[in-house]
């Protein structure tokens, strides 16, 4: 408690207000909406929403088309919702093939830049044409509805590509973000139990070269359902070769027709699995439906980021992610928009890449997250002051907190004054911005102000009552079109995390506090889940990675505030007996949590020590040592079946 005390004062002491930019704000889609319903005000727009049933048909009936239409908007047996139910759907449909019938089709859906400096645009009936070749292509491998495709890519067209295709023909997929290490990538495969994966041979990071297709040869050889795998030529050097398993993505392409019918969907199919950390070692398959989906991104990034004909968006997140699933290549397309797709690190080779592309590109609206905005100002203001970047007028945080300082910095030096900050909260199991400003809303900085339209976000206390003003947990009353339907596989999983706090009442899992304006703070996980630039990680994943190692017998991992990345990893490793502390290990173990997790869940720290403070129950306290590593109080430790080992953690070698 003595930590959330902490960020309330901090927070609190947090008094600027930015007003909307009035002509920005009458100009938007937003406004346009209210104007036409007869609203004035943003408190009459969310009162009025707050009819759910009512705002998200309106918004259907603007945004998506149905192939054969809905009977019920809503169905809601918590914590099970179903939305349109009764209609027939593709997303597809709305962000590919009804393109086909307007002009739509020879604008620019993507550009492509490679970290080498190539780029490529790509129209909507170019990148239709691909997508049917691709689903064309699945079939040919014997995939068929509701079947699933794991897709381990890079950030290229080609991703978005393979998606579509698998949503075309009605098939599940399920993206690894290529960072993520070949056991992780074969752990979820056999969890989905993927048929096929789709790759690429290498791509480029941080002038490095890195052989996907070795990592995804070793990871086939745990995975135990995929029969068959796509490789997309990136590069051209010699990659190893399954015959009869490995497929060139140009060849098998190059044999299919370029037309192929989208799969009528009932409105509530999965399109995708999407893993991410829990509170124990094994990831969650947090699942994804057609219809419900497809309006809630679509819907939030025509408002939130005001997409408009000209603009040119930017989501700088990796589509390994649901922010690239979500607002790089489903919402986007669905809108008809023009999107930047970029291969490679920020900051590479110079530290003004982004803002020059920003200016080469005439980028309006840019979409990043605090870790890198914390990255780039440590580079120094001198790389954003180099560029004008006049193109810009709204950018974007999501994924962490963005304290107030790295608010006013990205405020300050790249949108030059001039752009409002839409500080999104939201997460893999929403699917879509939940606590977002609008360009009618006023900012303060550090914080995601109110809850979009429609969304029913509430702050409550242990008992279950709303509160205002004090650290809480931040939940959902009401359903949302974007939310996760279940967990794959694993319904009791799904009840018991989300919907067993509080009666039929998400719970998001995020410490936050509501001020007097109705504005949300969110302080960060309530569980043992960490932050780690933007991602997350659970700490009992990165102990069952270490705890793997055959010289080690216990570990406790901990997160520490860190300058850059929010949050960093500390390990605490008890040795098996006989083995000697050695900064040989400490390296190798380092390693070994990154090729059994990636290279993002390496811990920054390892310590040894004896013995981890555990309750008697046998739970490790990783409140206490958290406490006792950055140097808190610790509290009390009368609970500990081992309060000695407290001390160790001070001591660790
Ligand atoms: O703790 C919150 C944090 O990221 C978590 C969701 O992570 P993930 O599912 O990986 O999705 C990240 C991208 C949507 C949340 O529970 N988070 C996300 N956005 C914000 C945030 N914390 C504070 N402010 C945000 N804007």
């Amino acid at each position: 408690m003595a930590e959330e005390k902490k960020d309330i004062q901090v927070l609190l002491s947090e008094k600027r207000v930015f007003e909307p930019n009035p002509e920005l704000a009458a100009n938007s889609n937003v406004m346009a909406w209210m104007k036409k319903h007869g609203l004035n005000t943003l408190d009459e727009l969310l009162e009025k929403c707050q009819d759910i049933e009512w705002f998200w048909k309106e918004m259907a009936d603007e945004l998506l088309d149905f192939y054969k239409p809905y009977d019920k908007v809503l169905e809601w047996d918590a914590p099970w919702a179903k939305w349109f139910t009764g209609g027939e759907y593709n997303i597809v449909h709305d962000a590919l093939d009804r393109h086909m019938k307007t002009d739509k089709k020879n604008d620019v859906c993507f550009v492509f830049e490679g970290e080498t400096g190539e780029t490529k645009e790509w129209t909507y009936a170019e990148m239709y044409s691909e997508v049917n070749r691709i689903a064309n292509a699945l079939k040919s491998l014997g995939v068929k509805k509701g079947d699933r495709v794991g897709i381990y890519m890079p950030m290229l067209v080609e991703l978005p590509i393979a998606m579509l295709a698998c949503a075309k023909i009605g098939a599940i997929h399920s993206v690894v973000f290529s960072g993520f290490s070949p056991t992780a990538f074969a752990e979820r495969m056999n969890d989905c139990e993927a048929k096929v994966a789709i790759t690429c041979d290498h791509f480029w990071r941080r002038g490095k070269k890195v052989a996907l297709k070795d990592q995804t040869d070793a990871a086939m050889d745990m995975a135990k359902t995929v029969e068959h795998v796509i490789v997309y030529k990136r590069d051209g050097d010699p990659v190893s070769w399954t015959e009869g398993r490995d497929h060139w993505w140009h060849e098998i392409a190059a044999e299919q027709s370029d037309e192929c019918e989208t799969e009528r969907m009932d409105a509530n199919d999965l399109l995708y699995i999407l893993y991410t950390s829990g509170t124990t070692g094994r990831p969650k398959g947090i699942q994804h439906a057609h219809a419900g989906y497809a309006l809630g991104t679509a819907t939030t990034l025509k408002w939130v980021f005001d997409l408009q004909e000209k603009d040119v968006w930017w989501c700088a997140a990796d589509i390994g992610w649901v922010t690239g699933h979500s607002y790089i290549v489903y919402a986007p397309m669905i809108l008809g928009a023009k999107s930047v797709i970029y291969e490679g690190a920020p900051a590479y080779p110079e530290a003004d890449r982004w803002w020059e592309m920003v200016e080469r590109h005439g980028v309006t609206v840019l979409y990043t997250s605090p870790t890198a905005v914390r990255a780039h100002m440590r580079l120094g203001e001198e790389h954003p002051q180099k560029h004008a970047m006049k193109s810009l007028r709204i950018l974007g945080s999501v994924g962490e907190p963005i304290n107030p300082e790295a608010w006013m910095w990205y405020h300050t030096y790249v949108g030059k004054d001039n752009c409002p900050i839409m500080d999104t909260w939201w997460q893999t199991e929403t699917g879509h911005f939940m606590i977002t400003p609008l360009p009618i809303t006023p900012l303060k900085p550090g914080s995601g102000t109110r809850p979009f339209p429609g969304i029913s976000a509430k702050v409550y206390d242990e008992e279950g009552n709303p509160i205002t003003n004090a650290g809480g947990n931040l939940v959902i009353e009401k359903p949302w079109p974007g939310m996760l339907r279940g967990l794959y596989k694993d319904a009791e999983r799904y009840k018991n995390v989300y919907w067993s706090r509080y009666d039929k009442t998400y719970l998001a899992g995020d410490v936050t506090r509501m001020d007097e304006d109705g504005y949300f703070w969110i302080q960060g996980r309530a569980d043992d889940v960490l932050n780690v630039a933007g991602h997350r990680i659970g700490n009992s994943e990165v102990e069952s990675a270490l705890v793997s190692h055959p010289k080690v017998a216990e570990a406790a991992v901990i997160g520490k505030p860190h300058e850059l990345k929010g949050e960093s990893l500390s390990a605490f490793v008890v040795l098996r007996k006989g083995v000697e502390p050695s900064e040989e290990l400490r390296a190798e173990l380092r390693e070994h949590v990154g090729v059994e997790i990636g290279k993002i869940a390496r811990p920054d720290e390892i310590g040894f020590v004896n013995d981890v403070p555990k309750t008697r129950s046998g739970k490790i306290m990783r409140r206490v040592i958290r406490a006792k590593a950055i140097g808190e109080e610790v509290g009390d430790t009368s609970t500990l079946a081992n309060p000695e080992a407290v001390e160790e953690i001070g001591k660790a070698k």
